[in-house]
């Protein structure tokens, strides 16, 4: 880390974990400028369900949830930004605290609750927007929904023309009864009902579905199943766990609420795995989970992903993150003489797939 990244680190942990997230965004807004130059080389470039990145690292969902600065996130380097979770209304959250920091693991705990601006709000930003870079845009329910496929259905026809891609996420943890839909029954009828809205809508983009990493293989085989039988473009592995595997940091552990970080490295690779194995090598899988360096967005590669983005790791890394691990990126090519990234996944696909859950 530089030393302008480690005063601007430092100066945020003095504030508290929400609070520090929120002057991030307004220093993206205003066009600080927070990082260098972004990457540019063919040989990180990757073509996914008919989108041509410019490089396999996106910001993942739940940084930019009302759709604020994804150009200014594209700016700092990612090839790709997605935006959300929006529900249909605009909802509070939970109570503050509901973000925490475990900083001698790396990680956060949170439980926002999809705290966000709705629709309107976001599809007002969307529409704004100029520039041509990649931005998917990630769908949820209302708490209090009594339809949350309907929620789904309406998040599909709203946003569909301004997305690159769709995500359907159910696998948050924050949501009281949200991560039932992944169970088969519902998800089958959620799938086809958010399939039947894109056919409506007047631009068809992907749709990928998010999942959690807390899933046993059964569970995993019958999600397959879904998305092979629906015909979804692709899944994203994984969402935030709420198992605690061990941790160091001491007094928040304990907290209610998803983990991310490193410590979600390792399970979310296996599951990522596991998905690939069922899936076969065609449907697009974007890996996130514990990213913060180039070895670990290339272990996300080597284990199945097509794309992989990150969260967590920027919190503790800053902003220059992107860059630094792109650069590694373009390293590792030359070094090993690759024509492209691309070329690595799934080389590690069995050792990571035969790892027990
Ligand atoms: C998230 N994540 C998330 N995911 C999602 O699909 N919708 C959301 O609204 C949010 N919100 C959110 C808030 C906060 C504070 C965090 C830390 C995470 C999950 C995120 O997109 C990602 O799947 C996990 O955090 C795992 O990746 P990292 O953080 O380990 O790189």
């Amino acid at each position: 880390m530089s030393v302008f990244d480690r005063i601007g680190q430092k100066i945020l942990f003095t504030f508290d974990p929400e609070a520090a997230h929120g002057l991030s965004i307004a220093a993206l807004r205003c066009g600080l400028p927070v990082a260098g130059r972004p990457v540019r080389d063919d040989r990180l470039k990757v073509s996914v369900c008919g989108i041509d990145f410019p490089n396999p690292l996106g910001m993942a969902a739940g940084y930019d949830k009302n759709a604020e600065v994804p150009d200014a996130l594209l700016g700092l380097g990612f090839g790709f930004a997605e935006v959300g979770t929006v529900t249909p209304l605009p909802q509070a959250g939970n109570p503050k605290p509901r973000i925490f920091r475990l900083t001698a693991d790396q990680a956060v705990i949170n439980r926002l609750g999809f705290n966000n601006e709705g629709h309107g709000a976001a599809e007002r930003r969307l529409a704004a927007r100029k520039g041509p870079g990649i931005v998917g845009v990630n769908i949820g329910a209302n708490k209090d929904s009594a339809d949350r496929i309907g929620d789904y259905e309406r998040g599909v026809a709203r946003f569909a023309q301004y997305a690159s891609y769709l995500t359907v996420n159910i696998s948050s943890p924050n949501t009281p009864g949200l991560r039932n839909m992944q169970a088969r029954e519902q998800l089958g009828e959620l799938l086809s009902r958010v399939i039947a809205a894109r056919a409506a809508a007047s631009a068809k983009p992907p749709v990928f579905l998010k999942i959690a990493p807390d899933l046993v293989e059964a569970e995993l085989e019958d999600i397959a199943a879904e998305v092979t039988e629906k015909q979804l473009d692709g899944v994203i592995v994984s969402n935030t766990t709420i198992s605690r595997p061990t941790l160091r940091s001491a007094g928040v552990t304990g907290e209610a609420g998803g983990l991310s970080g490193k410590p979600l490295f390792e399970r979310s690779t296996i599951v990522l795995a596991k998905m690939r194995k069922l899936l076969g090598p065609d449907r697009a899988i974007i890996g996130v989970g514990g990213v913060d360096s180039t070895d670990a967005a290339l272990e996300k590669i080597r284990a199945g992903a097509d794309l992989v983005q990150l969260y967590t790791g920027m919190i503790y890394a800053g902003p220059a993150l992107p860059g630094r691990i792109l650069t590694g990126m373009v390293s590792f090519a030359d070094k090993e003489r690759l024509t492209s990234i691309r070329a690595l996944r799934d080389i590690s696909l069995d050792k990571w797939a035969s790892k027990p859950l």
